[in-house]
Order: structure tokens, then C-alpha cells, then sequence
């Protein structure tokens, strides 16, 4: 059964930096979504380190905050139908190589760190990264 979602998505640093956020929003309503909320920050590394916590015990752990928190990211929340699951299949895999034709990290992704978004990966975890950005 499908129902309404929010969900969180970052415009990353390099896409940001490469002045594509436009076009990855265009193709975010062209598939649908309603941008509910967004803005445009940069962020502490501290912040980043609470953002990515889930990634805390990964190798990658240190270089991700210190990426995500290197330059300005657009935060967004995204509403449709189904929007977690759309909003991934919309991204593509996480990495670049492996994203399918028509992904956005196809498209604009550089490497597995520089991946161009970020989406929420579950229903509660989109709860939970609204709040952080958007928490009032
Ligand atoms: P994102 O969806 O923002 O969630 C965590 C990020 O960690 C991921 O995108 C990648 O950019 C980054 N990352 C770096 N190395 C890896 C890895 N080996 N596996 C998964 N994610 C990685």
C-alpha cells in the first residue's frame, strides 16, 4: 500500500560546489517530489559526526564528517508517495559505479564519497534526520 512520506535529502558539497543543485532538484519534482522545506547551510564537523553516528565504528567514519561539513549542502525534505524507497531508487547505489542509468549519482556522482546526495535509508531514520536539520 502506498501513503504520503517525507524524507531527508542532502545535496552534497561537490554537487553543490559544481552548481548542479538546480538540475538535481528538477529532476526530484520530475519524479514527483514536493520540496516541503529546504535550506542552504554548511555545517560543523562535530554536527556532521551526529548526522553520520550510525557510521560511527566505519573506516570511513572520520573522512565522511569531514567531507559532508567541508562545504555549503543543501538539506531538503522531500514528500511524495513512498518517498524513502523513491528517493533511493531515485539516487542509485551508493556508488557511483554501480548506480543505474537514469540515477542522480549516475549522473553527477564522482566516488563513493563524493556521491553527489544523500537520502534517508528507512522510514524512522527520516523522522529522525527532518528533526535534526529542521527541528525548530
Ligand atoms: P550516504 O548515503 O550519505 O551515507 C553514508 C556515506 O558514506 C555514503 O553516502 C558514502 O558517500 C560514504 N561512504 C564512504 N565509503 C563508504 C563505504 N565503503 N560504504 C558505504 N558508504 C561509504
Amino acid at each position: 500500500m502506498s501513503k504520503i512520506e517525507q524524507t531527508l535529502s542532502i545535496i552534497k558539497p561537490d554537487a553543490v560546489e559544481r552548481k548542479l543543485d538546480s538540475e538535481i532538484k528538477e529532476m526530484f519534482k520530475n519524479s514527483g517530489f514536493s520540496i516541503i522545506k529546504e535550506k542552504k547551510i554548511q555545517i560543523e564537523k562535530s554536527e556532521a559526526e551526529k548526522f553520520y553516528k550510525v557510521h560511527e565504528t566505519k573506516p570511513f567514519y572520520s573522512d565522511l564528517c569531514e567531507y559532508l561539513s567541508s562545504g555549503p549542502i543543501i538539506v531538503m525534505v522531500l514528500e511524495k508517495e513512498n518517498a524513502v524507497l523513491g528517493n533511493r531508487k531515485l539516487m542509485g547505489a551508493t556508488n557511483p559505479k554501480d548506480a543505474e542509468e537514469g540515477t542522480i549519482r549516475k549522473k553527477y556522482g564522482i566516488s563513493i564519497d563524493k556521491n553527489s546526495v544523500h537520502g534517508s535509508d528507512s522510514i524512522d531514520n527520516a523522522r529522525n534526520e527532518i528533526d535534526f536539520f529542521f527541528k525548530d
